[in-house]
């Protein structure tokens, strides 16, 4: 009886000290979970230009992050397939950071793939670690594929924008305008300079969609009116800022400071240049949108951008002018994302470098580009000048 009575009491102590682990285990996780409120990380803000006159982007266009460790690649070898995953992509975006030390990185959309992802906001978070973990500045757009999971694009942009490091905006503040993610950032002159609180370089996000039905035809999205007026309208007054520029710089009053834009889905003129020199390779049809909204016509009058980043068609990788304005592709970065089993994949970096003046640095003088593969050195491959202030396209 008595021993009975003892082991009834063992099992009770047993059984409440289990339960109060249980509880104990809750109240850590769920303490762990809300005690340290996520404040957003800011980067030292406005983005400049370096005491060395240079000003470096980073552009990875279509990671098509899916949910991770589980999500395998695609197109690979065969040898390749099963040690590879989305944690590839990671690993590639971490080394470039490191390697090329950027300003900034600018994601051109498709960043993570929906259907392959079962939570949107956890896709984000691991897709975007290696740049939120690195504190340096960053942006992006989506794609069309963004969206396929538990997110809409209104969600995605906002949630973007909230991530550490971040200078994504979902639109305009207090603007009627197609789309999210269309917005602007400027870069300012070296510290110290005439132009350190001038932007001498504008970076110019829009959001050209993801599919639409026109006519009872299912096609791409594009860049509607409403945004381009935005951008017509953003551009020029960067211009009217831009005398003090001109005048600190001594270049012609004519010339607004140069800017880039960044979207996903190619215009409809970038398929003429299959049959003109680029630089890089043309492996793919490229594919757009039926409606044609005068996206070119509009960057030609706006008179400003330089060069515009794309991604979508992802074997492609070349550079191509189009009116004096080139169009370039980042290249297909992300693992999960189709490519070509045996093709690297790659990311496009651009370096915007200032003009030295006799004691300090002036406005831009010159853009570059070229790309890193994903190979055993990360190889810098297809380097070319994309734009001078001195030529006579600029
Ligand atoms: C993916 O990462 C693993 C682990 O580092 C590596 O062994 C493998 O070669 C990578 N695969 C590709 C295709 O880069
Ligand atoms: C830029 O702004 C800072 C802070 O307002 C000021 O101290 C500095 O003199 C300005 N520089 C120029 C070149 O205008």
């Amino acid at each position: 009886m008595e021993s009975h009575r003892a082991v009834n009491w063992k099992h009770s102590i047993l059984y409440l000290a289990f339960i109060y682990a249980v509880l104990r285990l809750v109240h850590t996780n769920l303490l762990l979970d809300e005690s340290p409120i996520h404040h957003k990380k800011w980067p030292h803000l406005p983005l400049r230009f370096r005491h060395d006159g240079t000003f470096k982007i980073l552009q990875v266009a279509d990671m098509h992050f899916g949910a991770g460790l589980t999500t395998r690649c695609r197109d690979v070898l065969p040898s390749q397939f099963p040690y590879c995953t989305d944690l590839n992509t990671t690993r590639f975006l971490k080394a470039l950071i490191q390697l090329e030390n950027p300003d900034f990185v600018a994601f051109t959309g498709d960043n993570i793939f929906g259907s392959s992802t079962s939570d949107a906001a956890e896709s984000l978070l691991k897709a975007f670690r290696p740049v939120t973990e690195s504190g340096v500045p960053w942006a992006a757009v989506l794609g069309n594929h963004d969206q396929e999971s538990t997110m809409t694009r209104e969600e995605l942009m906002f949630f973007i924008s909230l991530m550490d490091y971040s200078l994504s905006q979902t639109n305009p503040p207090s603007e009627d305008i197609d789309g999210f993610g269309n917005y602007d950032l400027s870069v300012y002159g070296a510290p110290g300079s005439r132009l350190a609180n001038s932007s001498v370089l504008n970076l110019f996000f829009l959001d050209s969609g993801d599919r639409e039905t026109v006519q009872g035809v299912r096609t791409y999205g594009w860049i509607k009116e409403s945004q381009l007026r935005w951008l017509r309208r953003v551009s020029q007054g960067h211009q009217g800022q831009n005398q003090d520029v001109c005048h600190a710089a001594k270049t012609r009053p004519a010339d607004p400071s140069p800017a880039l834009a960044f979207f996903h889905i190619p215009i409809p003129e970038v398929r003429q240049l299959y049959n003109q020199k680029i630089v890089g390779q043309f492996r793919e049809a490229v594919t757009y949108s039926l409606v044609n909204p005068g996206v070119l016509n509009t960057l030609v009058s706006i008179n400003d951008v330089k060069a515009v980043f794309i991604g979508h068609d992802h074997n492609n990788d070349f550079c191509g002018n189009l009116e004096g304005i080139w169009f370039c592709y980042g290249g297909g970065f992300g693992y999960h994302g189709y490519g070509r089993a045996g093709l690297h994949r790659r990311a496009r970096v651009i370096l915007a470098e200032l003009r030295k003046g006799d004691k300090e640095w002036m406005g831009l003088e010159r853009i570059k580009t070229w790309k890193r593969l994903d190979d055993e050195n990360l190889n810098k491959i297809d380097e070319q000048v994309l734009w001078e202030s001195s030529s006579p396209t600029g």
